[in-house]
């Protein structure tokens, strides 16, 4: 299977009035600066300590075509920010949709990210990770931690698997489109579950939370730091995460341990051990 499918639907040559209208949620040409705020302030007042300040370099990671960023610098001071994408299309259409001495746009490779560690003091995404293919996506998550300057902040905006049953195209559909690499808005789910275990037990964030949003399309919004010592946001983060596990009662578990299936995985298990010599 080809994973190229779903950064060429971004990268193709294309007006800016068709991307206008095709990359936005489906949302009309007088929307977009209305979608644009609504998107700057879900991430923004979710998570107030990310705000800009003066001087911050600020990267929107998977611009499109430049709206949030026209946003950012309507509401924040900083000292610049950059839109980081995979497509110069995308990026030339932006350029043409509006210039500021304050703005500017990255190419990049899609896998490696141009800045140097802890160059960045906030990084935040709206409407983009989703369409990455799901291992590219956490290389990336690793990337941005390492250009983030300590005490800095990332603000990510997900879907969430709450979503699957809502979604455009229907999943058996989003999944051929996988299978087949078809060139087409790709899109992947997330659980609150997995983007703390990648985040805080793999890439090793701080100050990690993760909220659950159902509108927009049932989002989850990320945030994490750097540096800072502080491993949760939310000291009770940890709790949140396999609720099912901790409600489980200790009769319930030993339960388990000693019931037909756990016996057929231990046997698995040894099998296998043998078989490979351990
Ligand atoms: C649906 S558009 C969203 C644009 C913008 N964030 C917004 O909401 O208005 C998705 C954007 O992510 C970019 N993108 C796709 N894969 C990417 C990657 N691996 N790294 C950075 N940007 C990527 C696309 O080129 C496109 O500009």
């Amino acid at each position: 299977m080809d994973a190229t499918g779903y950064a060429s639907t971004w990268t193709q040559e294309e007006d800016l009035d068709s991307l206008n209208r095709r990359i936005h949620d489906a949302a009309p040409l007088e929307q977009l600066a209305g979608r644009a705020r609504a998107y700057r302030d879900l991430l923004f007042d979710t998570f107030p300590e990310a705000r800009p300040t003066e001087n911050d370099t600020v990267v929107e990671f998977g611009s499109g075509v430049g709206w949030i960023m026209e946003a950012m610098l309507e509401r924040f001071s900083m000292g610049e920010i950059i839109g980081l994408d995979i497509s110069e299309n995308m990026i030339a259409r932006a350029q043409e949709r509006f210039q500021n001495p304050r703005a500017r746009f990255v190419h990049y490779d899609g896998l490696h990210i141009p800045f140097s560690d802890g160059e960045i003091q906030v990084v935040y995404s709206c409407a983009a990770i989703q369409h990455i293919e799901k291992h590219i996506a956490f290389m990336l998550l690793r990337e941005l931690h390492r250009v983030l300057a300590d005490g800095g902040h990332a603000v990510l905006h997900l879907l969430s698997v709450e979503h699957i049953p809502h979604g455009v195209p229907p999943y058996d559909q989003e999944c051929l489109n996988h299978i087949n690499n078809v060139p087409t808005h790709w899109h992947h789910y997330y659980s609150f579950d997995e983007l703390f275990i990648l985040l805080s037990k793999v890439v090793g964030v701080h100050e990690l939370d993760i909220v659950y949003k159902e509108v927009p399309f049932h989002s989850l919004l990320v945030h994490f730091g750097k540096g800072t010592g502080n491993l949760y946001r939310r000291p009770e983060l940890p709790e949140l995460t396999f609720s099912h596990l901790s409600a489980a009662t200790p009769a319930a578990t030993a339960a388990w341990k000693t019931s037909a299936p756990a016996a057929g995985w231990r046997g698995r298990l040894r099998r296998l051990r043998a078989r490979a010599g351990g």
